[in-house]
């Protein structure tokens, strides 16, 4: 089975063509980072306009890389959510027209889930082989911790109260004069840096804390407090104009998160048998991470499933790829998708 999907839940309009082993044939990614840097961050209002903008022209390019037709799909798949209602809504005006004039079935993801199911894409490994495992999903808007049971079965163990881990980092590069998005930057200037240049606070969310719902509070974060820690180091120490402090400081801030995202997988990956653990999302592309929850997943002998750096960030290949595994919510003539800006997995 072959999906044609499109991603637009945030500053990314895409659109890819895999089939039901994972193998990609086109993935399209029109990022529109450069639009929104001006202003420090991702602009709904803008960004739901250039997804209108740059739509139809990805959906052309998707099928020339695939040197496929429309003929060869058998199902059109989207982003539901969660995301930015006015972003998800093209991707999906979009999808549903594309599915009704072809008179093909429309699949509707979680964008969440279709994070976790990137470590599978362009690879050997079997999605239902590997359950269950330990998935974790760290991006600019997420950051949970979730026990996968199967393709249709997901259990939210822990999540952030506040910030998410991307958030935290973008924060931190704003604060640090570093431009937009920080993720990157700061993990570049970290890898000359002394991580025990500052200390900053454990992102542990409070045992009494009203955002847990219900989770178990080692399970959870709150990076909210860093980025005020780092507001407040600043004011108190102003940067003495030397390129090391500035990677001291950025190396220290990635070790608290770091460190944070790791005791909390560590801990949720001994509470159970899981054969694997998988990390998504557009912070697992860094580097610090990558590499000391390698050396966690070694520590428990579990093998660690990281998806490529072309999918780490949103893309749509990851969404086209769990539709065409065998999950989301398959629409017929009775029932329709709406664009459901919430948090649930
Ligand atoms: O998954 P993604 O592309 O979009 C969302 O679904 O949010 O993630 C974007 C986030 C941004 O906050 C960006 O700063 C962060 O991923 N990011 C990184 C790195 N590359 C991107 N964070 C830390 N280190 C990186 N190398
Ligand atoms: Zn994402």
């Amino acid at each position: 089975m072959k999906v044609f999907a499109i991603e637009s839940s945030c500053d990314e309009t895409s659109a890819a063509i895999v089939d039901s082993t994972g193998k990609v044939y086109a993935n399209v990614v029109n990022s529109q980072i450069d639009i929104h840097r001006p202003y420090g961050g991702v602009v709904p209002e803008i960004a739901s306009r250039a997804h209108v903008r740059n739509i139809q022209p990805v959906i052309i390019k998707t099928l020339e890389a695939a040197d496929s037709s429309f003929d060869a799909i058998d199902a059109i798949a989207v982003t539901y959510g969660p995301g930015l209602a006015s972003s998800l809504l093209i991707g999906l005006s979009a999808a549903k027209s594309l599915a009704m004039s072809l008179d093909k079935p429309l699949i509707g993801i979680n964008h969440l889930k279709a994070h976790i199911y990137s470590v599978f894409l362009d690879n050997d490994l079997s999605f239902e082989q590997m359950c269950p495992f330990l998935a974790l999903v760290v991006s600019g808007g997420h950051t949970s911790i979730v026990e996968v049971e199967s393709l249709t079965s997901y259990k939210l163990l822990g999540q952030t109260i506040d910030d998410a881990a991307g958030e935290a980092f973008d924060k931190a590069a704003n604060l640090l004069d570093l431009g937009y998005p920080g993720g990157p930057t700061i993990d570049k200037l970290a890898r000359s840096g002394n991580s025990k240049y500052v200390k900053f606070p454990k992102c542990r969310p409070s045992e009494t804390s009203m955002n847990l719902n219900g989770l178990d509070p080692k399970l959870c974060f709150s990076f909210s407090g860093l980025k005020t820690a780092l507001m407040y180091y600043l004011k108190k120490n102003p940067l003495n104009g030397t390129e090391q402090e500035v990677c001291d400081i950025a190396a220290s801030y990635q070790e608290a998160i770091v460190s944070a995202l790791e005791s909390r997988c560590e801990i949720a990956l001994k509470a159970k048998t899981y054969k694997a653990f998988a990390i998504g999302g557009g912070v697992s592309l860094n580097s610090a991470l990558r590499e000391q929850m390698t050396k966690m997943a070694e520590r428990n002998s579990k093998p660690i499933l990281l998806a490529q750096p072309k999918y780490c960030g949103d893309n749509a290949a990851m969404i086209a790829g769990l539709a065409a595994a065998g999950a989301g919510i398959v629409t017929d003539e009775n029932t329709t998708i709406d664009a459901t800006p919430s948090l649930a997995i």
